[in-house]
C-alpha cells in the first residue's frame, strides 16, 4: 500500500482504533519498543496526508528558538550556573520520580508524533518514512531510559552520582532521536541538560524541547539555547560548570570541541565510512533492498549509511547483483518531502565541500553507474549516484560524504572484502549479506565497527534490542552504547554508600 493511497481524513491518529491505543506506556521492567506509524492500515495514510498538507509554510518551532537565542557571554554564564544549580536538585530527586517524568515523557512524544513529523519535514527535508522510526525511537529511549534510571541508585553497595550538568549537541541528520536520547539519558542519570540543536534542525529541538517540558522536565533543568557557534560555542563547551558533553557529529568536531578544554568528559559518537560485503551464498534480491535503503535513505545523510557495497567473487564478476542493484537505484521517486510518493528526499543544505566533489568528479579507474544530477537550481534534490571502479586508499573509499552516493568496490574474497572494509579510519557500522555460518563467523569475528548487521541494512538500530555507538574513529571517549543497558552510567561517577546501623 502506498501512503498516497489515502482514506477519509482523521485528524488524530491516536483517534483511530489501531493497534498503538493497546500499547501502555513501559510499567518498570515491561519494556517493549513502541510501532511506526503503517502505512497498511489506512486511517493512518489519512493521518499521515493530513501531516503533510501542513508541511508547506510550517512555523512550528520557530518561536521557541528565536527564545532560546543567547547573544551574549554574561548571558550565556548565568544560563549555565543556574542550569547546574537545578541539575544538582534533579539530581537529588528519588530516581523513581524522574523516571516517571521520562515515561510521561514517552507519551507526549508519542502524542506530537505529528508535530515532529511536520518540523522535520519542513527544516530538515526529512520524509515521514524517515521521520516516522525517529519519533519512535525517541519514545522508546524515554521508557528505555526511566527503566535504567530505577535501577540507578544503588548497584553493589555504590550510590551513583550524577553528573551535574550535561551539555547535548546533536547532530541535523536525526534531528529528533538523537538530541531526545542524548537529553533523556542526561536527565533519567539525574543530571540538568543544556541543548544546544544544530543550526540547519534548531526548530525541530524546539519542539522536542517542548514536548519534554509538556511531560514535566522542570524548565530549568532542560535549558534550549541557540548560540553562535564560532564564540559562544567555544565558550559553552569549554564552561567549567559543564559537566559532561554528549556530541554526536563529526570526529573533527571532537577534536575542535577538545581543543577547547583538553579535560573535557566527552561521549561522542562520530563520524562513520561503513560498507555492506555481499557474498555469493547471499540472497542477493534482499541484499539489494537493503543496501538500496542503507546507502539512499534519507538521501545518505545517516551516520549509519553503508555508501560502500564490496561484491565478493562470483558477485563482483556476474552481472546479475549490479544490474538489479541499478534498476532498484534507478526507480527510486526524489522529491519533496511533502509528497507521500516521494522515497528520496532532499539535501538538509545544497551539497557542499567534499560531498559536492563526490557527487561531481570522479576518481582514476571510476565511471558512473548511476550520474548524480541535481534536480533544482539551489542543489538541495540531487538524483541518487552509483560510482564503479573504486579503488582501495581512494577518496570514495575512505571519504564520509554524507549524501547519496554509493561506490562499488570487488573483492576476490571475503579475507579481502574485510580488508578493504577495515582500511578506513572508522568504525561505526558495517554490514554482511552471507547464508553461510562460516562466512558470518569470520566477518564476525574481523570486522572492525561498534555495530555489526547480518542480512538488515546498517541503519535504523533499535532501542535495547540494537545498542549504538562506533569504534575507532567513530567514537570519542567511554564508548558507551546509546538505546544499550550500561549508557547512563557514563553520566555520572561513583561513591561508596555510607554504612547506616
Ligand atoms: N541510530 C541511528 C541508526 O542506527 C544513527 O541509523
Amino acid at each position: 500500500a502506498s501512503l498516497a493511497d489515502v482514506g477519509s481524513p482523521v485528524p488524530d491518529r491516536h483517534r483511530v482504533p489501531d493497534r498503538h491505543a493497546a500499547v501502555p506506556p513501559s510499567a518498570p521492567g515491561a519494556f517493549t519498543n513502541t510501532p511506526d506509524t503503517d502505512p497498511a492500515v489506512r486511517e493512518h495514510r489519512a493521518w499521515v496526508r493530513e501531516v503533510l498538507a501542513r508541511v508547506p509554510g510550517s512555523r512550528l518551532g520557530v518561536a521557541g528558538i528565536d527564545a532560546a537565542r543567547v547573544r551574549d557571554a554574561a548571558t550565556l554564564d548565568v544560563l549555565v550556573r543556574d542550569a547546574q544549580k537545578a541539575g544538582r536538585a534533579w539530581g537529588a530527586r528519588p530516581a523513581a520520580e524522574r523516571a516517571a517524568v521520562l515515561d510521561r515523557a514517552g507519551a507526549t512524544l508519542e502524542a506530537h508524533r505529528g508535530d515532529l513529523l511536520e518540523v522535520m519535514a519542513s527544516e530538515a527535508g526529512k520524509t515521514v518514512d524517515q521521520g516516522d522510526p525517529e519519533v519512535s525511537e525517541a519514545v522508546d529511549f524515554a521508557h528505555w531510559y526511566a527503566e535504567l534510571a530505577r535501577g540507578l541508585d544503588h548497584v553493589d553497595g555504590a550510590v551513583f552520582v550524577p553528573a551535574a550538568l550535561t551539555l547535548v549537541t546533536p547532530p541535523w541528520n536525526f534531528p529528533v532521536a538523537i538530541p531526545a536520547g542524548s537529553a533523556l539519558a542526561a536527565l533519567a542519570a539525574g543530571s540538568a541538560v543544556v541543548l544546544k540543536p544544530a543550526r540547519p534542525a534548531e526548530r525541530c529541538g524546539a519542539v522536542l524541547a517542548e514536548a519534554l517540558w509538556e511531560a514535566g522536565v522542570p524548565r530549568d533543568v532542560l535549558r534550549l539555547v541557540q548560540v553562535d557557534e564560532d564564540t559562544l560555542g567555544r565558550d559553552l563547551v569549554a564552561h567549567p560548570a559543564v559537566d559532561r558533553v554528549i556530541l554526536t557529529g563529526a570526529y573533527e568536531t571532537a577534536e575542535l570541541f577538545r581543543s577547547f578544554r583538553p579535560d573535557l568528559p566527552l561521549l561522542a559518537e562520530t563520524s562513520g565510512k561503513n560498507a555492506i560485503v555481499v557474498t555469493p551464498s547471499a540472497d542477493l534480491d534482499l541484499a539489494v533492498r537493503d543496501v538500496v535503503a542503507s546507502a539512499f535513505g534519507h538521501a545518505g545523510q545517516k551516520c549509519s549509511a553503508a555508501s560502500l557495497v564490496v561484491l565478493v567473487g562470483s558477485v563482483a564478476t556476474s552481472r546479475r547483483f549490479r544490474s538489479q542493484l541499478l534498476d532498484a537505484v534507478s526507480s527510486l521517486a526524489v522529491g519533496p518531502p511533502d509528497d507521500a510518493r516521494t522515497q528520496m528526499g532532499p539535501l538538509i543544505e545544497p551539497a557542499a565541500g567534499k560531498l559536492l566533489t563526490g557527487l561531481t568528479e570522479l576518481e582514476r579507474g571510476q565511471a558512473w553507474a548511476l550520474t548524480p544530477r541535481p534536480l533544482d537550481a539551489e542543489g538541495r534534490v540531487w538524483t541518487p549516484g552509483v560510482v564503479t571502479g573504486v579503488r582501495r586508499g581512494s577518496r570514495t573509499h575512505r571519504t564520509e560524504y554524507f549524501g547519496p552516493v554509493l561506490g562499488i568496490m570487488t573483492a576476490r574474497t571475503l579475507d579481502d572484502a574485510i580488508d578493504l572494509v577495515n582500511d578506513v579510519e572508522y568504525g561505526l557500522t558495517s554490514g554482511l549479506h552471507s547464508l553461510d555460518p562460516d562466512e558470518i563467523a569470520t566477518w564476525l569475528g574481523r570486522v572492525q565497527a561498534g555495530n555489526l548487521y547480518v542480512n538488515r541494512g546498517t541503519t535504523g538500530a533499535v532501542v535495547r534490542r540494537q545498542p549504538f555507538g562506533g569504534w575507532r574513529r567513530s567514537a570519542v571517549g567511554p564508548g558507551a552504547k546509546a538505546g544499550g543497558p550500561s549508557y547512563l552510567v557514563g553520566l555520572g561517577g561513583w561513591a561508596p554508600a555510607r554504612a547506616t546501623s
